[in-house]
């Protein structure tokens, strides 16, 4: 079923140039996108840390992007005031660890920032399903979250069709997003299933020429 979306990219920063952040952002907007995708880790959600409400906020007087912040965190109820503050238009939190994920989302809303489940690749459709109400999009990991460069996991490709038939079914109009091993050979494989909003974050960066690259993914 084509997504009621338009495809969209959003760059993952967690390939860019950590020694100067501002500069992979001011890529991502010469290359005409509109949003960033921002990977936040906390060493036990997953085995690695990237960066924090600081450094977010710190990024956004600089930026037009829209912030799209996937919070890895065990207890991700606690950071969302932080991430907030520091800007994020779109928060996405993990449905594993144990915490109110309801009374998180209806939080994020209520501040007037968009919001999403987020599951890992072993994770079952099912676990996420009483919260699509709630949600204005929903992400789903093609890669064990903790790293970039990771190879694309296919057995998820049955989970893109699953929330794109309830999508429909249940008249709810979240985006479907994908993360992890997105480059030229995978993102149609995501798109064709209904997903309309792609993160790439090593593909984009290391792609020799990014145009082409947002152009064939997002076509
Ligand atoms: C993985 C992150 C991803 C990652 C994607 O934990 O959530 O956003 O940066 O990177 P690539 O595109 O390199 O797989
Ligand atoms: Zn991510």
């Amino acid at each position: 079923m084509p997504s009621p979306h338009q495809t969209l990219l959003a760059p993952s920063i967690l390939a860019g140039d950590h020694a100067n952040l501002r500069s992979s952002l001011k890529v991502i907007e010469e290359a005409g996108l509109q949003w960033v995708h921002l990977d936040i880790m906390d060493g036990h959600f997953v085995p690695n840390l990237s960066f924090g409400p600081q450094t977010v906020k710190a990024l956004r007087p600089d930026s037009q992007l829209f912030f799209d912040v996937h919070l890895m965190l065990d207890n991700p109820h606690l950071y969302i005031d932080a991430f907030l503050d520091a800007g994020a238009q779109q928060i996405t939190i993990h449905v594993e660890p144990d915490y109110p994920v309801a009374d998180t989302l209806a939080y994020i809303k209520s501040k007037g920032c968009k919001c999403g489940v987020v599951l890992n690749p072993d994770t079952p459709a099912e676990d996420a399903k009483e919260f699509l109400p709630a949600c204005d999009i929903v992400l789903l990991m093609t890669v064990q979250p903790g790293f970039g460069g990771q190879s694309f996991r296919h057995d998820v490709l049955p989970k893109i069709e699953q929330f794109d038939a309830w999508r429909s079914e249940l008249g709810l109009n979240y985006r479907l997003e994908i993360d992890g091993g997105v480059d030229l050979q995978t993102a149609p494989l995501c798109t064709q299933r209904g997903a309309d909003s792609l993160v790439a974050g090593t593909a984009f960066f290391k792609a020799a020429d990014q145009s082409a690259f947002i152009q064939k993914v997002t076509c």
